[in-house]
């Protein structure tokens, strides 16, 4: 596409922010430049790229793409979703503090209790859906509240605006793990947030063959520091997997749209099903969340969640699905089936899953692309099995 492509439409970003024709052979795609150093002229020479922890073209290519998608300033592409979460926590220094939803991505918790902690990074889990717990945790130290909405397994949906105007007015600055909606849907830094944080292993990329990560600031000194720790850490992505991002996002606004409708027939055959004892979908009418998220999104997603009552039930469930498939991860264009309990969320003690609703009986299910027959089929086959 030749100009600047920020007035143009969501789709039309998908498939041509960042990217310009290769100058040399004029390739429409962005090639793989599998190099890790560049030629410098002279000795001295001001070069754009002088070596590939610092800068690549293909990184660089997704970096402009998810920035322009996300409305963001700049985009930094790490090699996981968990190594740019590591690559944000940089900012903060021992002894200062971060506010986090209380239910997020087990890995994360992970991070922040087993890890992170060792460098006296404190962090308080807070259910981000009640402002006043949020305004009630605020310190003059805390630097972050970290959202995840919806919230990875339970649903919960945080009203963004409103904690950015709880967080700001303390100085506290906003991050959203967007993951579950991707920017198709929901966009945070339109909604008053400060960084969007992406696992593109999952829907950006789509396809469950690459793992990779994301931070989009709208801080220009994030921004400068996002780049630095890329350079002076090193997690940074490979151009490969940065390559199949960049061709995985192309087809994001349609695989958003199929998930979607996908999860809805799905969600009506479980919402009715007898051995279903509860349903998490923001998208019904009964969810708490639901005018939230009509408000702040422009879609509901494509995780659910579904309670059958034990771990024995939940077995037989998983154990009988053949068209959806029991695997970590997401957002990929099959179906995927986890018991977070064991799983995704097997680093949170059990008494913090009791008190999160993450019981033995507790499915989750990423909508893939198949046919919306197929799945509800294989579902309905599977809970009879219990
Ligand atoms: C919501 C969310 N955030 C972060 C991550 C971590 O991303 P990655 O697996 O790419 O490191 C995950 C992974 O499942 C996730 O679901």
């Amino acid at each position: 596409m030749k100009g600047d492509s920020k007035h143009r439409g969501f789709a039309t970003r998908a498939i041509h922010a960042g990217q310009q024709p290769e100058p040399v052979t004029g390739a429409v795609n962005v090639p793989i430049f599998q190099t890790s150093t560049y030629v410098q002229p002279e000795l001295g020479a001001e070069v754009d790229f002088d070596y590939a922890r610092v800068k690549n073209p293909t990184r660089t290519a997704l970096e402009e793409n998810v920035a322009s998608l996300e409305s963001g300033l700049s985009g930094h592409a790490f090699a996981s979703g968990m190594a740019s979460l590591t690559a944000l926590f940089t900012t903060v220094r021992s002894d200062e503090h971060i506010i986090v939803s209380h239910n997020v991505y087990g890995g994360t918790y992970r991070l922040l209790e087993q890890v992170l902690d060792r460098y006296r990074l404190r962090a308080s889990w807070v259910d981000t859906t009640d402002l006043d717990a949020v305004a009630t945790a605020m310190e003059d130290t805390t630097r972050w509240v970290l959202i995840e909405s919806p919230t990875n397994p339970m649903m919960d949906i945080t009203d963004i605006s409103a904690v950015c105007d709880v967080a700001h007015a303390r100085g506290a600055k906003v991050a959203v793990d967007n993951t579950f909606l991707s920017p198709f849907y929901q966009r945070p830094i339109e909604l008053g947030a400060d960084l969007v944080m992406h696992s593109a292993t999952k829907y950006l990329g789509g396809h469950s063959d690459c793992l990779g990560g994301v931070l989009v600031t709208n801080d220009p000194a994030d921004a400068e520091w996002f780049a630095f720790v890329q350079k002076s850490a090193g997690a940074i992505l490979a151009p490969f997997e940065a390559y199949l991002i960049l061709r995985g996002i192309k087809t994001l606004p349609v695989r958003m749209e199929r998930h979607e409708s996908n999860a809805r027939i799905v969600v009506d055959a479980l919402a009715d099903h007898p051995k279903v004892e509860r349903l998490y979908y923001p998208g019904q009418h009964d969810h708490p969340g639901h005018e939230v998220q009509k408000r702040q999104a422009s879609g509901f997603g494509a995780m659910v969640s579904f309670d059958v009552g034990s771990f024995d039930a939940a077995k037989a469930f998983l154990d009988n699905i053949e068209v959806v498939t029991l695997a970590e991860s997401l957002g990929g264009v099959e179906s995927l089936a986890c018991h977070p309990a064991t799983m995704t969320h097997a680093a949170i003690p059990q008494e913090e899953l009791d008190r999160l609703g993450i019981t033995g009986g507790l499915v989750r299910i990423s909508v893939g692309l198949e046919d919306g027959s197929d799945l509800v089929e294989d579902v309905c086959n599977a809970l009879g099995a219990i």
